[in-house]
């Protein structure tokens, strides 16, 4: 058979299309699925497919029976040597050596793992990071940065077509505070863009003011006005502020290794000119209601057990838009001018309702077109050990900037203490990536509904499902690699597929597609890290048991091509979690 035949590695798409047209020709309905899924058990082969059942149950057959028909009409001789029928009729497929050898092939020759891009590319605008630049990055703009990122790289990958959108909060009452607090400084001869180095500090004396003088709060409510209606003095003032604040979000982007450009960014301001249109928009179709003073949607679908509605509040008594109005605009915008066949939004989890009226209110407007998917991926809190959202000893928030940089700190203990030998410039390095990595993966690796603990020993442990582990993973392979002293630039060798541990290892090398997939379809990152995981350990107990450089020199090769596919997935697989790897460690 022809393996190079615009042959691609996904094996469950493969046994999904072969055995639901098997089960079709048996009298299934023509949209039955195969459900093939990867078996949990060896015993059970390397893949199931579970469809068999229901298909049975909708024509009235005994499964089992069902099951045996659709063998008749099965051939997966090509791919697997056997293909057995268990328990009430599922279907256990065992693939081929031969055939996993031959797909590894394909990977090896393919630049890209040979993971296909998709047919139909769509148009993916994705929402996350979003800070407020009345702050600096705290904790809590962790998770929608990092998360969301591993997203946008992967799906840009698959090959469709992303468009990020940083939606920042530049608007609102805290900014007069903000201004006045400028203006004062100015006064008093004081040096603005050095109070301004730091954000937090600066905030926090503004907020003191504010609270404490009388005079300076009624300035800060005269300057919101002053700014929303466009006084150029104001916009100035604010203007400064703005820039100072989003450099300190590219430094920490940087720092990060986050993909987000100052071109992404599309502040709530941009907006403003909108705002009206919406709520002529709405009122026109009928959709406002006057409650005391506030313009308000009541929509049906939010209505409580007492049929209590919880209204979106699109304008305040006195005029003023809120957060909801700009996000109603802003999805609008991203339908109309970006084209948007799908906007993800990476929010806290607390926001869910909010997310939901926006998306049930865009669509009873028309803002949006009814095949449009729109996807709240909302995540749980980073906790403290206490149980309580996590914070700095201190008590306060804690700053992004400054988590990374206590990562890199101890990561660079950590790599000086397990080699004192080193150059102290290329343990800083490692202490760089490590401690970045570190705190990215352990964010990305737990599923990103829940909440979860923020443990500095935990994520910079080498053992278990961690950034350190996986990058020391990596610099084994590429050592391996290094020492064998081939040219790998040019190295192919055809991999013979015999022992237990090479085949478990080429089955989970032919699997990276299918963990790809599910981070795109689901916005989960942690399917592809579980899949990273898994891959290092299997290597690990490959490499225990099948010797490499010591090998005769056909089995040597195969061995290490295994090695070199195994780094170019590693190296790949982190690389879309937005991972920087180490060659040496
Ligand atoms: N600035 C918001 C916050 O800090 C997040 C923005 C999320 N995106 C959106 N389109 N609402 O909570």
């Amino acid at each position: 058979c022809d393996f190079n035949n615009g042959f691609l590695v996904n094996i469950q798409t493969l046994l999904n299309q072969r055995i639901q047209a098997a089960m079709v020709a048996s009298g299934a309905a023509d949209d039955a699925p195969a459900l093939v899924r990867q078996s949990a058990k060896v015993q059970f082969g390397d893949y199931q497919a579970n469809g068999i059942m229901g298909a049975a149950k909708k024509i009235g057959t005994n499964p089992r029976e069902f099951a045996a028909k659709v063998l008749e009409q099965l051939d997966l001789s090509d791919v697997a040597d056997k293909v057995e029928i268990a328990g009430p009729g599922f279907i256990n497929i065992f693939l081929k050596n031969e055939w996993l050898g031959a797909a590894l092939a394909n990977l090896r020759d393919s630049d890209r793992l040979d993971v296909a891009t998709v047919a139909d590319p769509q148009t993916v605008v994705v929402d996350y990071s979003g800070p407020n630049l009345a702050k600096e990055m705290h904790v809590g703009h962790l998770r929608s940065t990092v998360i969301g990122d591993a997203v946008v790289r992967t799906l840009e990958f698959l090959g469709h077509n992303v468009v990020r959108q940083n939606h920042v909060g530049d608007w609102g009452t805290q900014f007069g505070m903000l201004l006045a607090y400028m203006e004062r400084l100015r006064e008093q001869n004081s040096e603005v863009s050095m109070a301004l180095s730091d954000l937090e500090s600066f905030y926090r004396e503004a907020k003191i003011c504010f609270d404490e003088d009388e005079a300076f709060s009624v300035r800060a409510r005269e300057l919101v006005v002053s700014l929303q209606s466009g006084d150029a003095e104001c916009l100035k003032l604010w203007n400064e502020f703005i820039e100072v604040s989003l450099q300190h979000c590219e430094e920490t982007y940087q720092m990060l290794g986050v993909s987000l450009a100052r071109q992404d960014v599309k502040p709530e301001s941009a907006y403003n000119d909108d705002l009206p249109k919406v709520i002529s928009d709405l009122d026109a179709q009928g959709l406002i209601k006057e409650d005391q003073g506030a313009k308000c949607v009541f929509l049906e679908e939010f209505a409580n057990k007492d049929g209590e509605i919880t209204p979106i509040i699109v304008q305040k008594t006195g005029g003023g838009f809120l957060y909801a109005t700009t996000d109603l605009a802003a999805l609008r915008y991203r339908q109309s001018q970006l084209n948007a066949d799908r906007v993800l939004y990476f929010v806290d989890a607390r926001q869910s309702l909010h997310f939901q009226q926006i998306f049930t209110l865009s669509r009873k407007a028309n803002f949006v077109k009814p095949d449009t998917s729109l996807e709240h991926m909302p995540f749980g809190t980073v906790m403290g050990s206490d149980g309580k959202p996590f914070k700095t000893r201190s008590g306060g928030v804690a700053k992004l900037s400054a988590l990374l940089e206590e990562a890199q700190e101890r990561a660079f203990q950590l790599v000086a203490s397990k080699n004192p030998d080193m150059p102290e410039e290329q343990q800083r390095n490692i202490g760089r990536v490590v401690g970045v990595a570190s705190v990215k993966y352990a964010d990305l690796s737990k599923n990103r509904t829940s909440d979860y603990v923020f443990n500095w020993d935990n994520m910079l442990s080498f053992e278990g499902n961690t950034a350190p582990y996986l990058l020391y993973a990596y610099s084994r392979v590429a050592s391996i690699v290094r020492r064998s002293e081939m040219d790998v630039a040019n190295f192919k060798a055809a991999i013979n597929v015999v022992e237990d541990q090479e085949r478990a290892l080429a089955v989970k090398l032919c699997q990276f597609e299918e963990a790809i997939q599910q981070v795109i379809s689901d916005g989960m990152p942690h399917f592809l890290c579980a899949y990273l995981y898994e891959l290092a350990g299997i290597f690990m107990s490959f490499y225990e048991a099948c010797p490499i450089l010591n090998a005769e020199d056909e089995l040597k090769f195969s061995r290490l091509q295994l090695a070199l596919n195994t780094a170019s997935t590693l190296k790949q697989g982190l690389e879309l979690l937005g991972i920087e790897t180490l060659e040496r460690m």
